[in-house]
């Protein structure tokens, strides 16, 4: 049993794998077309979706299987008090494979102690999101032919948008590729992220930097996850793209969006040939379908899933973080130089 909460789950290798696979199922979409026949994904969208939740239920369909869950829990049993637990159990049992999104960090792990089939992390709170990280790395190498040696800016909220902490992690990983980080003071980048960078820079506006970009990747303000509603409307509109910016950038600059937009790009931007964030949500369904099919395919044993230390009396101090509402969880953390890292949320602590 293969669960996907991080793409570090799987190597670089592997990525490479899926996103080759990706591209095999574009060319050859009738070949996969019965793959999943008599198989049954389980969605369980805790969180509103449109492109996640949709493509992967397109992409069960596509390999001929079968769909079952709910995009508004309270339609469902949630709504009666049922745990985290409770609900993962009873789904599982249900179906071959899952897929969930959740508002909580860490919550997709927590889901996988229990689950009796493979999860999919389809975004936990503002922590990760990997198979947004597949589908951006999929979009990079269709559209610019390699993951290597790219000048890749990231611009707008860096501070809670999962989609980026995953892409830079990811991107780290390949020869050559260099950041430029484009925020507020406010929404910066984690520390956490920064500290795995070889290569990065920070900039205040998208103007100074456009021209060296090879991909711009704009980001929503993430209301949701503000506190203070006071807070968020300072940040927002702080980052827009319009054409007389997108004037100075390169002809082979492509510009990648996760969606949903708000305000970030001009509607004028979209018939821009840079303008790829449509197709890069259609690169979505593919690399979804490839997913399901090497989850369901993957021969090897159920992975250890906590691999630290039980502390019962230390509490995880993210206050978003799974730990604050599932009771049953073991506090699980990993220790290092005095520094503890929560199993769930990667939040960290002093011991
Ligand atoms: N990119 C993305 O996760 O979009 P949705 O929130 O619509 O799924």
């Amino acid at each position: 049993m293969k669960h996907l909460i991080d793409l570090n789950d799987f190597t670089p290798e592997e990525w490479d794998g899926i996103i080759h696979l990706a591209g095999e199922i574009m060319d050859n979409p009738h070949i996969y077309q019965s793959s999943c026949r008599g198989k049954i994904m389980g969605t369980l969208f805790y969180e509103p979706s449109t492109r996640t939740q949709m493509s992967f239920q397109s992409a069960m369909l596509r390999l001929g299987g079968g769909i079952i869950g709910f995009d508004n829990p309270t339609a469902s049993s949630i709504v009666k008090g049922e745990s985290l637990k409770d609900t993962v159990k009873t789904v599982s049992g249900y179906s071959d494979i899952m897929v969930m999104r959740h508002p909580v960090a860490g919550s997709v792990k927590a889901a996988a102690l229990t689950s009796d089939c493979p999860i999919i992390n389809a975004g936990d709170g503002g922590h990760l999101h990997p198979t947004q990280t597949l589908t951006d790395m999929l979009t990079l190498q269709k559209e610019k032919g390699n993951l290597t040696g790219l000048k890749i800016g990231v611009c707008g909220d860096l501070k809670y948008g999962r989609t980026v902490h995953s892409l830079v992690k990811a991107l780290s990983c390949y020869e050559g590729n260099s950041f430029v980080f484009i925020s507020t003071n406010e929404l910066q980048m984690p520390s956490y992220i920064t500290a795995l960078l070889k290569d990065w820079s920070k900039a205040d506006s998208i103007e100074e930097v456009i021209g060296e970009l090879d991909v711009l990747y704009m980001t929503r303000i993430q209301r949701e996850r503000f506190r203070d509603q006071d807070e968020y409307e300072k940040q927002v509109s702080r980052y827009i793209l319009d054409m007389p910016k997108l004037d100075k950038a390169k002809k082979e600059l492509i510009i990648m969006h996760p969606l949903p937009r708000l305000n970030e790009i001009d509607i004028e931007v979209d018939a821009d040939p840079r303008a790829l964030y449509f197709r890069q949500a259609n690169y979505g369904m593919y690399v979804r379908m490839a997913l399901i099919l090497i989850i369901l395919n993957y021969d090897m044993n159920t992975p250890i899933l906590l691999k630290g230390k039980a502390y019962d009396a230390v509490k995880c101090e993210n206050l978003k973080c799974i730990l604050q509402s599932e009771k049953h969880l073991l506090h699980s953390f990993i220790e290092k130089d005095g520094i503890l890292t929560c199993e769930y949320c990667e939040g960290r602590r002093n011991l």
